[in-house]
């Protein structure tokens, strides 16, 4: 059995209180939840019957869990990260693992001194048609890989950035790129293989926000791979497309959808049962949790390498900061070094 100590009860809690219920507490057993706003108490003590502390550092040095689950604003990850690898915990976090390329190297450095493990919650990447076109791409199914393209065409109105004063701000969010499309750009990362360079513009469209809430990317890979993202939380009245498509030499596919949960076309397998593949979750967060969290005891258990851990985290957040400084000074940027964004994750 795991001991787990969570951090932050925010949106996202109930969705890893109601997996981690799943696995049943032989698997993972919440041993005390944390978070900042003392009003948060009554709720966890009532609801949710857990014990509950302010303080993440004292939370972590009386409970001593075998895991954090940090669920804090992405702003604040990194120095719970630290905390609590320096205090020998595995750690869970909510994407994306950090903003400062920094902060993701000082990380995955401490974890190897540690030798304990971080693994970054990307749960679209359990998605029934996900998983169906990363066995396929294993498999070559598609031929050599020409193109990928990403839409998230969300919405987030003021009321979703007027519940925290943390969102949509420089120092502890970003905008659609770091937030909402940085599960986008992992996938595409996943499949296409880590850019060369980036070109991106940006603006600022509906929200009133330090950020941006529409991003259009290009994308440069190895082999003369091209991709394109166009992410937005602009798009009224609700969330419409969440999808990524590609090309490549022997065939395509679109796994489309709100939030890629269904497939939109799958060539060359003409007759390909769609219906099998599509699930319909009631929000963009979809079902993955639960399965992420089976993946993360797997990987614990046999002492298996996960591609959910800091190593690859840390390439997206490179890959998130190469956006942002393409925005910041108007011009491809190449990845082949750290590249840092001068506004994410700094006031
Ligand atoms: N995987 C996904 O699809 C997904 C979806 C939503 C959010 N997220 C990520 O989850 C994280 C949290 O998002 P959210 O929407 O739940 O935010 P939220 O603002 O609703 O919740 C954050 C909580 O953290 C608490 N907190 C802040 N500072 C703290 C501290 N120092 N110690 C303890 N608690 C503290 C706040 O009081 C709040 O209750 C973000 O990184 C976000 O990007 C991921």
């Amino acid at each position: 059995m795991i001991n787990a100590l969570i951090i932050g009860c925010g949106r996202i809690f109930p969705k890893h209180f109601d997996s981690l219920k799943k696995l049943g507490k032989e698997k993972i057993k919440i041993i005390g939840v944390c978070d900042s706003n003392i009003k948060k108490k009554i709720i966890i003590n009532k609801k949710y019957r857990l014990k509950f502390y302010q303080d993440y550092k004292k939370a972590i040095l009386l409970t001593n869990p075998d895991v954090v689950i940090i669920l804090t604003p992405s702003g604040l990850h990194a120095e719970h990260i630290s905390f609590s690898l320096k205090n020998k915990c595995h750690v869970i976090v909510e994407k994306p693992m950090c903003l400062k390329n920094l902060d993701a190297k000082n990380i995955l450095n401490l974890s190897k001194k540690t030798k304990k493990r971080v693994f970054v919650v990307m749960q679209n990447k359990f998605n029934t048609p996900i998983k169906k076109l990363l066995k396929d791409l294993k498999k070559k199914k598609f031929g050599r890989l020409l193109h990928g393209s990403v839409i998230v065409r969300w919405m987030r109105d003021k009321n979703y950035y007027k519940q925290a004063s943390w969102r949509g701000t420089w120092k502890y969010d970003g905008g659609v790129v770091a937030n909402q499309a940085c599960h986008h750009l992992d996938l595409m990362r996943t499949i296409m293989g880590d850019p060369i360079s980036v070109f991106a513009k940006a603006t600022s469209h509906l929200a009133k926000i330090q950020c941006e809430d529409t991003a259009l990317i290009l994308f440069k890979f190895k082999g003369n791979k091209t991709g394109i993202m166009e992410a937005t939380t602009a798009m009224r009245p609700h969330n419409v497309e969440g999808s990524f498509s590609l090309m490549g030499a022997k065939g395509s596919v679109k796994i489309g959808g709100f939030a890629l949960n269904e497939i939109s076309y799958y060539y060359p397998k003409k007759n390909i049962d769609k219906r099998k593949y599509i699930t319909k979750p009631e929000n963009v967060y979809g079902f993955g949790h639960l399965e992420f969290y089976k993946h993360f005891i797997f990987s614990l258990k046999k002492n298996r390498k996960s591609e959910f851990e800091c190593e690859e985290a840390f390439k997206t957040v490179n890959l998130i900061n190469a956006i942002y400084r393409s925005i910041e000074k108007n011009k491809e940027i190449y990845l082949n070094q750290l590249t840092n964004s001068k506004r994410l994750g700094i006031n």
